[in-house]
């Protein structure tokens, strides 16, 4: 399973990972990216982006009233089942770019209280990347980059509102508990950048050497 060129681009919120699965397109056209981003979901799997709202708009809002954490881990699933899927169906000559793969709901599943799951044996018994990239960012920087918290959801901090501090917090877990997740995995980690394009270019350099 690991010979696949299967590789993971990891991060936390705001890090320029979707910004960098775009840039591939056009910089790396013999890759494949895998995302549950809206622009690249296939359009046979709209549902995956509308559960996705779903979980933003209906399930979080409510979360300890109508809605329990399990359930939100049960919706946050389809996603993943989702990515292992694409993998599945993917042609294993074709190298292939994956956004997040389980590991940053897993993290965040884990940060909404549940902190274990049976679910999550299932996904850590998934097929393995052959490394990791890992795109960096300071909390200070993609706290300016979600305008300061105004475009943040509730799965992005701690505490009711979008606030700095619980902000911080949170994506400081976030950043530990993802680089446990893929602790016995080749991580390369690339620093912040200044520009998409920068980020682009240090990821492309990771991935064709
Ligand atoms: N290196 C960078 N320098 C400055 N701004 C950036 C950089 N990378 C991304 N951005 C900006 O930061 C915002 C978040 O980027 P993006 O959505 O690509 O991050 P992400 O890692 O996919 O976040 P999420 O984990 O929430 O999906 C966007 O407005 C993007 O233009
Ligand atoms: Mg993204």
């Amino acid at each position: 399973m690991t010979d696949r060129c299967f590789f993971v681009l990891l991060g936390p919120d705001g890090a320029g990972k979707s910004s960098v699965m775009r840039e591939l397109a056009v910089r790396l056209p013999g890759w494949r990216a895998v995302s549950t981003d809206d622009g690249l979901v296939g359009s046979g799997h709209a549902l995956v982006t509308q559960l996705r709202r779903n979980v933003v708009r209906d399930v979080l809002p409510h979360l300890g009233t109508s809605y329990s954490t399990d359930f939100l881990v049960g919706l946050l699933q389809t996603a993943v089942i989702h990515l292992r899927d694409e993998l599945r169906r993917h042609d294993e000559d074709v190298p292939l770019l994956m956004d997040s793969y389980y590991y940053k709901i897993l993290a965040k599943c884990r940060l909404a209280g549940v902190q274990d799951h049976p679910m999550y044996g299932w996904w850590r018994s998934f097929p393995r990347p052959r490394a990791v990239v890992y795109l960096d960012v300071s909390p200070e920087s993609a706290w300016r980059r979600s305008g300061n918290g105004t475009r943040l959801n509730p799965l992005e901090y701690f505490g009711d509102r979008p606030e700095w501090l619980g902000f911080e917090s949170y994506q400081k877990s976030l950043r530990k508990l993802m680089l446990e997740e893929v602790r016995e995995l080749p991580v390369t980690i690339i620093e912040e950048q200044p520009s998409v394009t920068r980020a682009a270019d240090a990821v492309v350099e990771v991935l064709t050497p």
